[in-house]
């Protein structure tokens, strides 16, 4: 892809074909470039996963990383997220890795036409996280070899989640059946058509795979939240948990509100993914960076 913005533009071969690739590097594979790439992360909202493994994955590929820091940058002067990658762009940054809080900041960016460098989405707002869905895919696939058929429940902060709008949209196309449960308030019926609404303690016994996902307090009021309130009505509980099938398996995109979303010792426990999708957000991003690379000619690659 030329840009990588949202899982809309990514088709059910191409979702494939990325976990493919990014698990031959998960197993050692290596892409050798001729040429330098420049690469920038600009990131307008606070990462820990995503920030620090595009930067290990621009690392194991051989790119060079040029430093920007939002808060320290002519952002605070004022100066627009296009206005900023047109100087990136001019001093010859090849591919910018942008996080920031406005849902779809790339359509204009991209429709522009006036930007030479590639951008990947690294999470806008409530809209789309790519990367995290694609990472997700890959954690899925390796749990169960296949998408068709499986039985999905997402759980939680539904209408204020990028990363339930990403997965719900490719697991839907890729055959999976997907369920949303959590608070009525934060659901939206813009959801319905990726998937069933449902009751939690209700579908928990027939599904394959269960993501919990962070309530957005930052993008939301949440006045009056309580966490033990949260946890008792739409958290993974002990109790819950053993509703689950023994060969299901739980997710979290991170980061994680222990006693909250699920039970701490369920954060690590047998049936979570929680590390592994993690690790596998290295290869993930490995793979779209060679994806965008090859799109737009860039690193020499063969
Ligand atoms: N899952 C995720 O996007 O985590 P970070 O906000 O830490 O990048």
């Amino acid at each position: 892809q030329r840009n990588f913005t949202n899982m809309l533009d990514v088709d059910q071969d191409e979702a494939l074909a990325l976990i493919q690739r990014a698990e031959e590097y998960k197993h050692g594979a290596q892409l050798r470039l001729a040429e330098p790439v420049y690469v920038v992360n600009a990131f307008f909202e606070n990462s820990t996963r995503t920030h620090t493994s595009f930067e290990m994955a621009e690392t194991k590929l051989g790119l060079t990383q040029i430093a920007f820091n939002p808060a320290a940058s002519s952002v605070s002067k004022g100066e627009s997220l296009h206005d900023t990658l047109l100087t990136l762009d001019a001093l010859g940054v090849d591919l910018a890795v942008v996080r920031h809080p406005e849902d779809r900041y790339y359509e204009p960016l991209v429709e522009g036409g006036d930007l030479g460098l590639a951008l990947i989405n690294a999470g806008d707002g409530s809209g789309e996280h790519p990367s995290q869905s694609l990472l997700d895919l890959m954690t899925i696939s390796e749990e169960f070899g296949h998408f068709a058929g499986l039985r999905i429940v997402i759980c939680g902060d539904i209408a204020h989640s990028r990363v339930a709008r990403s997965n719900a949209e490719i697991l839907q196309r890729l055959g999976a059946h997907v369920f949303f449960a959590g608070p009525e308030d934060w659901y939206s019926h813009d959801f319905d058509r990726l998937g069933t609404y449902t009751d939690l303690d209700a579908v928990l016994p027939t599904v394959d795979v269960v993501m919990l996902l962070r309530v957005q307090h930052e993008r939301h009021a949440t006045t009056g939240f309580s966490a033990d309130a949260y946890h008792e009505h739409y958290g993974l509980t002990h109790g819950r948990a053993a509703l689950m099938q023994q060969r299901a398996i739980i997710m979290h995109p991170g980061p994680v509100n222990r006693g909250v979303e699920l039970a701490s010792d369920l954060v690590q426990g047998r049936q979570s993914r929680y590390v592994q999708q993690m690790r596998n957000g290295v290869f993930m991003r490995m793979a779209m960076i060679e994806s965008v690379l090859r799109a737009n000619q860039l690193g020499g690659i063969e």
